[in-house]
């Protein structure tokens, strides 16, 4: 099939690539010049572990290009996927400005039928909007489809390519065909394709963002009990998942949820509730005990030096918003770099693949290290926010010789066995379990 995929982001050049993947002819479109320049030089713009070789293989076998023109891309397009921002506006509800924006533009230059499928993340009835926004200046036939992404970053190709579901929300018959074809190759092992309305399609994506949520925020305040009833958030966490109606995954505590939608999404489906004056009263808590979280380290940092921080210096490894992403959008790390250099503290970070990103957002505000032992020289103690896998095993004797006389780290993440810390002799404290 011929596809065109408007906006290159994380979701859209996820998408193109992988419809390439499976002999598709993809051509995305961006406004970003600059990035459409680098793409098309055949550099990736994002990190995503396995996205680079297929991108590479599918501009090479010529199925997929890249252009900052609608027209040139949507031409011989059968499918046009949105794949646009939905950014909180200034009332915390989705902004459809980028959506609506090349929505109208499409009506302006449609030929022929042609299915239009939003993959941007949207408040219920946007597919309603994106469809009057194109009849404005288009009298030709067309479809709206909903099709939400749940791809997450980190492990976003295999995501794409072996989905656990794919939701389609459409009444047309002859759109419903199509998806289908499109998706068979990435349902072979019998995954459901599931078909729905428009409405029920853009509601299911941010009930499920939306109940992610809940669960971290759940888990989050389980572990503040534990700490102060001296309980451990790990073995409650263990002897409640291995109930198969509460499930083993989404179970850990840390330092908050962030990233690019699930603050997003939680906020907008409050947003949305409060239109149909109905107060989410769960989700309004969720975010709440989100925010106290990004920065329940950074209290116990303060409750350790007496509230004095005023010229302390910090290591801090992990800067991405989760391990295997350049994503800093909503990073815990961002949370916690503000809070310790208001209190007059500095900073030297390290992070394997977000930290060009943070420099171009923050600067000089901290120091950037080469590698995950040298952020932590001269540092008072070490503070961890991303679990990447290399922090896991780290070399302990590195560790203190740089850190000498402070063996002291707040691990975000629970990433060591508080037990082994003691034994290593180091202060140590984590979420939900004791210090050691
Ligand atoms: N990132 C995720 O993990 C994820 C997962 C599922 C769903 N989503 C949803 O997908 C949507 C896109 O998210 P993202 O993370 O890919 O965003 P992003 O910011 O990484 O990418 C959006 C891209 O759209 C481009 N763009 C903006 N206006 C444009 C226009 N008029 N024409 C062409 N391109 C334009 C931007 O330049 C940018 O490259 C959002 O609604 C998001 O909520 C994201």
């Amino acid at each position: 099939m011929k596809i065109a995929v408007v906006g290159t982001g994380y979701v859209g050049l996820v998408t193109g690539t992988c419809f390439a993947e499976t002999g598709n002819k993809v051509t995305c479109v961006d406004i970003d010049k600059a990035k459409v320049e680098k793409l098309s030089a055949g550099q990736i713009t994002i990190y995503e572990p396995g996205l680079e070789k297929i991108f590479l293989r599918n501009i090479k076998e010529s199925r997929l290009k890249f252009t900052t023109e609608l027209e040139e891309a949507i031409e011989d397009a059968e499918i046009i996927f949105l794949a646009l921002p939905t950014p909180p506006g200034a009332d915390g509800s989705a902004d459809l400005k980028y959506v609506l924006g090349v929505a109208d533009h499409l009506g302006k230059i449609l030929k022929g039928y042609k299915v239009i499928v939003n993959k941007s993340t949207v408040p219920v009835g946007t597919a309603d909007k994106v469809s009057a926004a194109i009849a404005k200046n288009y009298s030709g036939e067309y479809d709206v489809v909903s099709n939400p992404e749940f791809l997450r970053e980190g492990v976003a190709v295999d995501d794409f390519m072996k989905p656990d579901r794919v939701v389609v929300g459409t009444r047309s018959e002859r759109a419903k065909k199509l998806m289908s074809d499109l998706y068979a190759p990435f349902v072979r092992q019998g995954n459901p394709v599931i078909f729905m309305d428009e409405r029920s399609s853009e509601l299911t994506k941010y009930a499920a963002n939306s109940f992610l949520a809940t669960k971290i925020s759940f888990m989050n305040e389980i572990a503040q009990l534990c700490e102060r009833m001296g309980a451990d958030v790990d073995m409650v966490r263990r002897g409640i998942g291995s109930d198969d109606r509460i499930g083993k995954r989404f179970l850990f505590p840390g330092i908050g949820y962030g990233g690019s939608c699930f603050p997003k999404d939680v906020q907008a489906l409050i947003m949305s509730s409060d239109e149909v004056n109905y107060e989410f009263e769960i989700l309004k808590a969720v975010e709440k005990v989100n925010a106290l979280q990004k920065l329940h380290l950074v209290q116990k940092i303060k409750v350790f030096y007496k509230n004095d921080l005023q010229g302390k210096h910090f290591a801090l490894w992990g800067l991405a918003f989760k391990p295997n992403t350049d994503d800093i959008r909503e990073a815990p790390a961002l949370a916690i770099i503000d809070a310790l250099t208001s209190a007059g503290a500095t900073v030297t970070a390290y992070d394997p693949e977000a930290m060009p990103n943070v420099k171009a957002q923050i600067k000089d505000k901290i120091q950037y290290a080469t590698n995950q032992y040298d952020a932590l020289q001269n540092a008072a103690a070490l503070i961890i926010a991303t679990e990447w896998s290399e922090f896991r095993t780290p070399d302990f004797e590195q560790m203190d010789q740089q850190l000498k006389n402070n063996k002291i780290i707040f691990d975000g993440r629970n990433l060591f066995d508080v037990a082994k810390m003691k034994e290593l002799d180091y202060h140590y404290e984590s979420i939900g379990r004791a210090n050691a």
